[in-house]
Order: structure tokens, then sequence, then C-alpha cells
């Protein structure tokens, strides 16, 4: 189906069909994407989180709270989770997870690479997922056995993740958490594995990190200490092109994930486990 039917508000509630939540996750993300773009390059209200290095803004809050609005008028049983705080419960089986500026550094320096990702999950898991780099005009989403898309202004892409990659070809994309002591680990880490790969990119948003996977752009993703709402879209866009997403915490986290091919997704979990 075309995953982006429109953008325009609606008071009208959605059925639990999965393309209608995907229409619903689109015109969510959309409207949470121009909320962004209108803040972009003027941030207001600028105040620290977890760390001195990890910033929230009005333009967080305020995209968080159209797409609780958006997705709330819409499936008002639903639960649901935000990195900004939203967290409600609900009664239908289904929860929307959702992370309404996942790069948040790079937003603040108006570097580009930025999204909205907003995901639907219910007892399996992924079951909708749509990440939107509103700078880019770039909409990447799937649903659950249904295969993985980028639309564009050049048009619509069947994503498919590079595979076999082997290791020491493997183009890799990762991501430091806010802590010190967790970035002092990873980084280890990477020093590590940098001379066994061709390479590491660090662009600075989770979610387009995992789109970047399934579209073969990179060949694989990891990070550990990421939360539920960076990966809940991308991870189901990296299985549905293909792709393995599973847990991987090579420095003992417990929310690590691995996203990449089969093959390189065997050989980085060798690695991970080799002693070093
Ligand atoms: C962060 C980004 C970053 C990743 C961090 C995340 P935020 O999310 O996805 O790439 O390395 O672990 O916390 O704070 O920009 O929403
Ligand atoms: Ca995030």
């Amino acid at each position: 189906m075309n995953p982006d039917p429109g953008t325009g508000p609606s008071t009208a509630t959605v059925s639990d069909e999965p393309d209608e939540l995907l229409a619903l996750a689109v015109r969510a993300a959309r409207a949470a994407g121009a909320e962004l773009m209108r803040r972009y390059g003027h941030i207001e209200g600028l105040e620290t989180k977890s760390t001195a290095t990890d910033p929230v803004s009005d333009a967080d809050k305020a995209a968080e709270q159209l797409l609780s609005d958006l997705i709330t008028t819409a499936r008002p049983d639903d639960a649901m989770i935000g990195e900004e705080g939203t967290d409600r419960s609900g009664t239908s089986g289904l929860t929307w997870v959702v992370d309404p500026l996942d790069g948040t550094v790079n937003y603040l320096y108006q570097l580009a690479n930025f999204s909205v990702s907003v995901a639907c999950e219910d007892a399996q898991g992924g079951l909708v997922g749509v990440v939107l780099d509103p700078v880019a005009d770039r909409l990447f989403s799937a649903v659950r056995g249904g295969g993985a898309t980028r639309l564009d202004p050049s048009g619509t892409t069947s994503l498919r993740v590079s595979d076999p990659v082997p290791l020491d070809r493997a183009l890799l994309a990762t991501g430091f958490g806010y802590d010190a002591g967790r970035r002092a680990l990873q980084g280890e880490f990477v020093a590590a594995l940098l001379p066994r790969i061709r390479d590491i990119r660090r662009f600075g948003g989770a979610a387009l990190d995992l789109c970047a996977v399934a579209a073969g752009a990179v060949d694989g993703y990891f990070e550990e200490g990421i939360n539920h709402w960076d990966h809940a879209a991308g991870g189901l866009i990296v299985q549905e092109a293909g792709g393995l997403m599973t847990h991987f915490a090579p420095t003992g986290h417990e929310r690590g994930w691995l996203a990449a091919g089969p093959s390189l997704h065997a050989e980085m979990a060798a690695f991970a486990a080799a002693p070093r």
C-alpha cells in the first residue's frame, strides 16, 4: 500500500488493521517532523536530562505532544511510551513506542541526520514501524511480514540489507551513550574492532542508523545502552529488510543491540564472544 496517505488532521478513530496503523504512524510522524522543522535553528527551553551532554528542548517536547495527541485521538485504548515522558497504559494489547526526536545533538547543532521514530507493537513485538528524516524528506517504513520501504522525492524503494559481507569488509555504524563510564567501555570495544573491519561511522541517530542497515547503506549497526524508543521502529525495518536484530552486549550492558545481514551478524557475534 501507499504508506503516505496524507498528513491532514483527523479526529476519526482507526481500526487495528496494520495498514491503518501504518497510515496513522506516518501521519503522526509527518506532523512531528513538521514541528521539528518549524523550530529548527532557534532552540528554546534547552535543558539536560541524564547527563550534562544529554539535551532536551521545547522541540522534543512539542513533537512528542503532537505524536501523543494524534495517536491517542485515533487509538484511545492503546498504550504509549515516549522518550520525553509519555507513559500511558491501554487495554487493546497494542503499544505505541515513540521517539519524537532521535539525534537530538545533531538537531541542536543544525546537523542533518535526525528523525522521528514511531512504532506500534503487539504481543509478538513490532507490528508497524516508521522513521521519518524530515530534512531529506525520507520516510522509512515496515509492517510485520510486509517488507520494508523508503519513500523519498524520487519514489518508493524496497529495502534489502547487504548480505553476505565478510567482517573485514564491513562498514559499521555505532553510537555512544551519554554517560562517561559507558562511553569509555564502548570506546574500548570499538578500538578492538576497528583493525578487523573496513571502518566505523557515527552518524548520531540510532533510528536512522538502523534504517541505513536496512537500506544497505551500511553493513551493520551495534550499540549498547539504547532505549526501546530508539530501536522499536528501526529494528522492525531492519528485520523486514532481511536483517537480524538481536541483543548484543560485548561490554555487558543489558540494552545492547546488533543489526546486520545474517552472515555478518554471525561474524560479529563470534568476534564479541572471543577473548580480547
Ligand atoms: C541518541 C541517539 C544516538 C545514540 C544514543 C541515543 P537521542 O538518542 O540515537 O545516536 O548513540 O544512544 O540516546 O538522545 O538523540 O534521542
Ligand atoms: Ca533517541
